[in-house]
């Protein structure tokens, strides 16, 4: 288990911060549950047959002779609450929790015993729209913390029945080659065959391949609602790719499940991951409520801000500029920008525009703003990224007495 260091705390509250705001603007209330629950809660939740109740759980018994477990994710506990605390019979509810989980995984960069998740869970919403809403809010904070090369990956798992479909179909087609199957995928065979689509071999992914789709054992209803999802989708410009082989490590997905992935992370490349559990709330003694929620995982985010500096003495704008009426339109520029919490470093120099822009890049400033003759003359600057890590586009322009939309656009993710 891994200690969170002085030298990262504000990095860490930070993006607590902004996580806080931007749920917050979503009507999104936060909840905090124990991290200690009873083991019963884990195991009809998640499933037994899964590798986080079969093999992950930090389990003991207390001293009146309970089983206890450190919780291995936030979602159980928060239909728990809710279910015991009676927020259910109050209309839709719209949480947020974030904090410590635990799994006893094999440690590796991105993984980790004890890991702190960000979650968000919809309870009472069942439309094609309010999965569409969720995934933005996702999709909008990782954005907007930076980040980039991200993928959305999608896919609908369909009902119970779907899947009991699919399970005969799949298991039908991969009983004809278990002598291509590794040891992992046999056992899978007989006790949760679609997790064998998740698998990390290369030859068993060949096959896989060759086999069967969900998408073709999925019910009319159950394809309908996945169409509508990915129609919303489009209209909200959220990219996705469609990934038949997502299937999640917890039993109790059904229809849309998800996954947010970085090209930037190796082997955990899974920033954020959840879908749609409309049967569990009833499974764990509810009243039928169908749900939906995600989780981020904060150590994956951290690695991947790594790069991205929050010193406090980086400027967000570095004003490069040139001539005379450019002088004094930067100094007008840095001051409105000033006025609006952003910290400017205006280049005084008068130097060539290629020393200034060396001087910006080595400010580490995350954006450059250009005013120069030609600028002046078209009532414009330039706003070029100086951050490679940036998902905004390369260079801008933008008028010049649009100091709204330049202040909106320069401004740090966490003001
Ligand atoms: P999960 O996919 O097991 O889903 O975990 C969500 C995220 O937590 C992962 O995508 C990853 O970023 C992070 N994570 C998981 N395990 C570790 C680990 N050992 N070390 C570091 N990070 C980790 C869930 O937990 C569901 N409860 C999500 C959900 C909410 N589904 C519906 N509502």
């Amino acid at each position: 288990m891994v200690d969170i260091l002085p030298s990262e705390t504000e990095r860490w509250q930070r993006i607590e911060t902004l996580a806080r705001n931007h749920f917050s603007l979503a009507g999104i209330d936060e909840i905090r549950t124990p991290l200690l629950e009873g083991t019963e809660l884990f195991k009809r939740g998640i499933g037994e047959g899964t590798d986080v109740v079969g093999k992950e759980m930090y389990c003991f018994v207390d001293r009146g002779d309970r089983s206890c477990t450190l919780r291995p994710e936030g979602t159980a506990s928060v239909v728990r609450s809710v279910i015991q605390n009676g927020l259910l019979s109050q209309g839709p509810q719209r949480l947020w929790y974030g904090g410590p989980m635990f799994r006893y995984e094999r440690p590796q960069a991105g993984r980790q015993r004890q890991f702190h998740q960000l979650g968000v869970e919809f309870f009472g919403l069942s439309s094609a729209r309010s999965d569409a809403e969720l995934i933005s809010v996702a999709w909008d904070f990782l954005k907007d913390i930076g980040l980039n090369g991200l993928t959305l990956q999608l896919n609908s798992l369909g009902t119970l029945e779907d899947r009991i479909h699919y399970r005969i179909k799949l298991v039908s087609f991969l009983e004809e080659f278990t002598e291509l199957l590794d040891e992992n995928s046999k056992k899978q065979l007989i006790k949760n065959p679609l997790r064998i689509l998740d698998s990390k071999n290369n030859d068993v992914q060949k096959l896989l391949d060759k086999a069967p789709t969900i998408g073709d054992s999925l019910s009319k209803e159950s394809k309908e609602r996945f169409c509508q999802l990915q129609q919303i989708l489009k209209r909200l410009e959220i990219p996705f790719v469609i990934n038949q082989k997502l299937v999640r490590g917890l039993d109790y997905y059904c229809q849309t499940a998800f996954e947010i992935t970085s090209d930037q992370l190796g082997a955990q490349a899974t920033v954020c991951g959840g879908g749609r559990y409309d049967d569990l709330v009833e499974q764990l003694g509810g009243p039928p409520t169908p749900s939906i929620g995600f989780a981020i995982g904060m150590e994956r985010l951290i690695i991947l801000l790594s790069e991205k500096t929050f010193d406090s003495n980086i400027p967000n704008v570095y004003l490069v500029n040139k001539g005379k009426e450019a002088e004094l339109e930067a100094l007008f520029l840095a001051r409105n920008l000033r006025a609006a919490n952003i910290k400017v470093e205006l280049d005084n120099s008068g130097s060539s525009f290629g020393k200034q822009f060396k001087r910006a890049n080595k400010s580490k400033a995350s954006w450059a703003i250009v005013i120069g003759d030609e600028e002046i003359i078209n009532g414009e600057i330039k706003i070029k990224s100086l951050d490679k890590l940036s998902n905004k586009k390369d260079e801008l322009v933008f008028n010049m007495s649009d100091m709204q939309n330049i202040i909106q656009f320069v401004k740090p993710f966490d003001h």
